[in-house]
């Protein structure tokens, strides 16, 4: 199967400075928030480890950190509700302050699950952060508590997220834009997706926090 590399499928929407700039804003907001109390990440894998990766840093507070593996199961056109996990936490989380470390918060599915889940594991907390929010997708009314960027309803890669395993390793957000062949090549192949691939493009009206536009450039061949 070969996959988008040309310019016009991807398409950039938040540039690797605007993405370090927000995790350095919300690791400082987060570090006050903490102040003088040890917290516990929790990363959803896969799509959260680059941000993860960034966020640790830009915390200034005694940090510990685990992995939970979700996968959530659709008919190749949306995410149908179904989550398994695939990876366990590695250790207890009671009596913890815990900050569950997302990627994106779309229909919520998997973000009401994870919830629950971790609720009954009795943390002292539990907050979450996600890099990107689509609310305009939102299927269970959650929100996460802090958030770098909420997006237009738009299927994005890079940074950590990815297609069909592809554009994991991006340093920027870009939308992906897929003609039917691709997607339906893709559905045949997986039998799952994650989430609605949405060829949509996105609104170049920024909603939060600073200007969301689409720069047109390549990144591969
Ligand atoms: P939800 O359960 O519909 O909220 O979906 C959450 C998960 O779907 C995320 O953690 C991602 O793994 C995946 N996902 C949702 N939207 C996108 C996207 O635009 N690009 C890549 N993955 C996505």
């Amino acid at each position: 199967m070969s996959l988008p590399q040309s310019e016009n499928q991807l398409e950039i929407l938040l540039d690797a400075e605007k993405i370090q700039r927000r995790v350095k804003e919300l690791g400082a907001q987060i570090s006050a928030e903490y102040r003088g109390r040890p917290l516990h990440l929790i990363g959803i894998l896969k799509g959260s480890w680059m941000f993860l990766a960034d966020l640790i840093r830009a915390l200034d507070l005694e940090v510990t950190v685990d992995f939970l593996g979700f996968a959530s199961y659709g008919d190749g056109q949306s995410s149908s509700g179904q989550v398994k996990i695939t990876k366990d936490l590695d250790s207890s989380i009671e009596g913890l302050d815990v900050l569950v470390v997302e990627d994106i918060l779309d229909t919520g599915h998997t973000f009401q699950y994870l919830q629950a889940l971790l609720s009954r594991r009795k943390p002292k907390s539990l907050k979450v952060v996600t890099l990107l929010d689509k609310p305009s997708r939102r299927a269970n009314p959650v929100s996460a508590d802090y958030v770098g960027f909420t997006i237009p309803d738009a299927f994005v890669v890079g940074y950590g997220l990815d297609f069909a395993q592809q554009y994991r390793g991006l340093p920027e957000v870009h939308v992906l834009h897929l003609s039917p062949d691709q997607l339906a090549e893709v559905a045949s192949i997986d039998g799952k997706v994650s989430t609605q691939p949405k060829v949509s493009r996105p609104a170049s009206v920024p909603i939060h926090p600073g200007g969301v536009r689409l720069a047109r450039r390549g990144v591969g061949p």
